[in-house]
């Protein structure tokens, strides 16, 4: 057995909130295509009629899920635009100039170290924000200005321009943000899943590779720090080198090879 040590990146509360508004972002994409593509509702009316429904009841669900997760935990949503919101540092600036490079071969591109928060990662999830407000907006304006408290013509057109838009916005970044959060592919194989999907932990390694500047803080403070107990064959594998889209070596101390 061996002890490796790994750090909360995630609460409960911000993986239940982000579960719910994941499955309700994808459930309301693929509901708004039988809107969007009037042919696809033409061809199944009643499947229509049902998406429809349900692109409503769940478009609620993602509109009421951010505020329950935000009367929760006041001090997680500062915490939220503290991360998001700062300055850039020459590093995050290097970090997305060797973006493309790194993604196309992860293994000889090396990083610099991060904040809690890539500067790429900061964008892109900036824009899944700005991009499911504006749906919120642009589709309850929509819903109650047809329904309950009907708005002027002109506004419904810019509002039905907006839900356009932006579905197209949210389609390019949601598509991204699935891509590299769901850790199929490298350099992000190897447990990221785990940080919103499963216990919100990172190991030691990842973290170190990944936010190299967060986690060297985190490990000081100790505050969000777990040791866990593992058998030996799986110290081995979060410590594998071939997760970090290196090569692996036999003979390097678990120290320095680090990884999920
Ligand atoms: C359905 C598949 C999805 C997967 C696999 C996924 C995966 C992830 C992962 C692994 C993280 C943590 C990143 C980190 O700790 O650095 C994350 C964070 C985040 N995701 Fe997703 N995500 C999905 C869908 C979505 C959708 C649809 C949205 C928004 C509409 C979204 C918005 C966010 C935001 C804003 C964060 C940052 C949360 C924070 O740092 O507190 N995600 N996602």
């Amino acid at each position: 057995m061996a002890k490796v040590r790994f750090i909360q990146r995630h609460s409960l509360l911000t993986r239940i909130v982000h579960c719910t508004i994941a499955v309700a972002c994808v459930w309301l994409m693929i509901s708004g295509l039988f809107v969007f593509i009037p042919p696809l509702a033409a061809a199944s009316p009643d499947l229509a009629r049902f998406m429809k429904i349900t692109h409503r009841i769940v478009g609620v669900i993602f509109i009421c899920m951010p505020i329950f997760g935000a009367v929760g935990s006041p001090g997680g949503v500062k915490a939220f635009f503290g991360k998001y919101l700062r300055k850039w540092t020459p590093e995050d600036f290097e970090f997305l100039k060797k973006f493309v490079p790194y993604m196309l071969s992860p293994k000889k591109v090396h990083m610099p170290d991060q904040d809690e928060v890539k500067s790429g990662q900061r964008f892109a999830d900036g824009m899944l924000v700005i991009g499911g407000v504006m749906m919120a907006i642009s589709g309850m304006a929509l819903w109650l200005g047809t329904t309950v408290c009907p708005l002027p013509a002109g506004v419904l057109t810019v509002m039905r321009f907006l839900h356009d838009l932006f579905f197209l916005v949210m389609v390019v970044f949601v598509v991204a943000h699935i891509f590299l959060g769901a850790g199929i592919f490298q350099p992000y194989r190897g447990g990221t899943v785990k940080l919103m999907f499963g216990n919100g932990q990172v190991s030691e390694a990842n973290a170190l590779y990944h936010w190299g500047f967060w986690a060297r803080e985190e490990l000081e403070d100790g505050k969000n720090v777990v040791v866990k107990t593992v058998p030996d064959e799986d110290r081995k594998r979060i410590s594998s080198k071939a997760s970090l889209g290196t090569e692996p070596d036999a003979t390097a101390k678990l120290e320095e090879a680090p990884q999920d």
